[in-house]
């Protein structure tokens, strides 16, 4: 089914992504384009309503970031920041800099009646910028304004263009979501027409296509993410497509065993299983570093399809579970560089299958609802989020069997706790890590000089950002007196209760 496009054109912004998440909320799809993609983008594709983002630069720059406002002269259009800084200054309006930068909460002043900004009740707005509109382009009305912003908001209500200098996608713009809605569903026409049905169908569609005859092997871990991507291939080209599992010993307590159980029993029958544990302690042997972990990680994966040659010969297409913020992260689009992501570009150059990513444009709590969806149990679909490198991440220094062993059984019993408690329905992730320190203890009558393992639990909306969990204490002080008197080689525990940023979820 051809379902209607929303595109977020991106220039740079920190909330992009956020913005295509609030509109595919509303059950609207959209897609993040880079600024230097939109013309064809917009030509190809033909979106319904187009929003412009926010973004670093200014436009007063001689060469700044732009588009060709032609090309949406008959769209619907929403500028947000540098988006209605862009939208002033291209239409005949003018954009001053301002001698001080406006950033955080403000209150907005009276909304013009009848008008996009009079949706929000609460007039609490997010604001993060430099330059300002000063005159509004020929056609428009400047809707609200702020004590330093004369130009909060503008519309042409005729030609369907609106402006805001607030960011409505953010959570500290209480009302955001009314204004999205509205500007979706009553200016630009879109019908909500997105749902995780159309999405399964479109991609089973896709995948038939793109495979043809020809065959796929699927890399499961047992996440979510995997397990999805199976199930679609389970759909569409099931008979030629095999799941392949490598047990690489760095996954948690008893996960392995639970993996074989909950795959060969639901959905896919067709499963390997390989087991890698001696090739990846060998591989990692004296590896410190986590980047460097992370891509011998990556490849010791590829070099255990190759030892199974019968396997690698026979198929065309690897397939992966890469999800949107993965994307994002990893540079391809305008955002920069954070981390490697194994699955993105960690793979070798020499590596002969084509990559197929269904879920690539995807938001973690979609991949769920889409998996729901799929008739996948809650035990699979509700899964924490669990790094592909796994444990690997969560050993800080090198990575051998008897350090593994000591972070399982730790976090075993942190997550049974919480499981006991109920209070894992709250949480994002939550683990054990082990540092690579010593400190000194007293056990008995014993002096100890033994590693530390750190406690993270995270809320999060999707990995982008993250706030440390508020455990009582009690709770904290019962789960590091177990960990202490069940885990050996472990003297201390610690609870990390830092956000993202800063820091990040994993400790590497
Ligand atoms: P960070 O640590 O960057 O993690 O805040 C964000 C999310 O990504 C997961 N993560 C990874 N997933 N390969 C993966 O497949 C990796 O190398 C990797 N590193 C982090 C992390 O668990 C969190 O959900």
């Amino acid at each position: 089914m051809q379902h209607q496009l929303v595109s977020v054109i991106d220039f740079g912004g920190q909330y992009t992504q956020l913005i295509v998440r609030r509109v595919r909320e509303q059950g609207c799809y959209s897609e993040m384009v880079p600024w230097q993609q939109a013309e064809a983008h917009i030509l190809d594709r033909k979106p319904t309503a187009v929003i412009l983002s926010g973004g670093p630069r200014s436009t007063l720059e001689p060469d700044a970031p732009t588009i060709n406002f032609d090309l949406i002269k008959d769209l619907p259009v929403l500028g947000i920041c540098y988006g209605q800084q862009l939208m002033a200054k291209n239409l005949g309006g003018e954009v001053h800099k301002s001698t001080e930068r406006e950033y955080g909460k403000r209150h907005l002043g009276p909304r013009t009646p009848g008008t996009l900004v009079d949706t929000l009740k609460n007039d609490l707005v997010w604001m993060s910028h430099g330059d300002k509109v000063t005159h509004v382009p020929p056609g428009f009305i400047v809707t609200t304004s702020t004590e330093s912003c004369p130009v909060a908001a503008m519309e042409n209500l005729s030609t369907k263009k609106f402006g805001v200098q607030f960011h409505p996608e953010v959570t500290h713009t209480p009302d955001g979501r009314d204004l999205l809605k509205a500007f979706l569903f009553n200016h630009a026409g879109l019908k909500g027409d997105w749902t995780p049905q159309n999405f399964i169908d479109d991609t089973l569609k896709s995948i038939r296509e793109t495979v043809g005859n020809e065959k796929v092997l699927c890399a499961v871990s047992g996440g979510v993410d995997s397990s999805v991507v199976a199930a679609l291939l389970s759909e569409s080209v099931g008979s030629q497509t095999t799941c392949v599992f490598v047990d690489h010993g760095l996954l948690r307590k008893g996960e392995a065993e639970q993996v074989h159980e909950t795959f060969t029993k639901t959905f896919h029958p067709n499963l390997i299983v390989i087991n890698a544990l001696e090739q990846f302690f060998s591989e990692l042997k004296g590896i410190t570093e986590p980047e460097q972990k992370r891509k011998v990680i990556g490849e010791n994966f590829v070099i255990c399809f190759e030892r199974n040659k019968a396997v690698l010969e026979s198929h065309d297409f690897l397939a992966q579970g890469t999800l949107y913020p993965d994307v994002i992260e990893s540079g391809s689009s305008t955002a920069s560089k954070i981390k490697t992501h194994h699955n993105v570009g960690g793979l070798p150059d020499w590596m002969k299958l084509k990559v197929i990513e269904p879920l690539r444009w995807l938001f973690k709590d979609e991949v769920r609802e889409v998996g729901r969806a799929l008739g996948l149990s809650s035990e699979v679909v509700d899964r924490e989020p669990f790094p592909g490198p796994g444990l690997g991440v969560r050993i800080l220094g090198e990575v051998t069997p008897e350090r593994v062993k000591i972070t399982q059984e730790a976090d075993w019993i942190f997550r049974e706790e919480l499981r006991k408690s109920g209070l894992n329905k709250g949480i994002w992730q939550s683990y054990a890590a082990l540092l690579d320190v010593r400190s000194v203890g007293v056990m008995g009558d014993e002096r100890t000089y033994e590693q530390p393992i750190v406690l993270r639990a995270v809320t999060s909306e999707d990995a982008m950002t993250a706030q440390a969990f508020p455990f009582a204490f009690e709770f904290l002080e019962h789960v590091a007196n177990r960990i202490v008197n069940e885990v050996d080689g472990v003297n201390r525990v610690l609870y990390d209760l830092t956000s993202k940023p800063p820091a990040t979820i994993e400790w590497e």
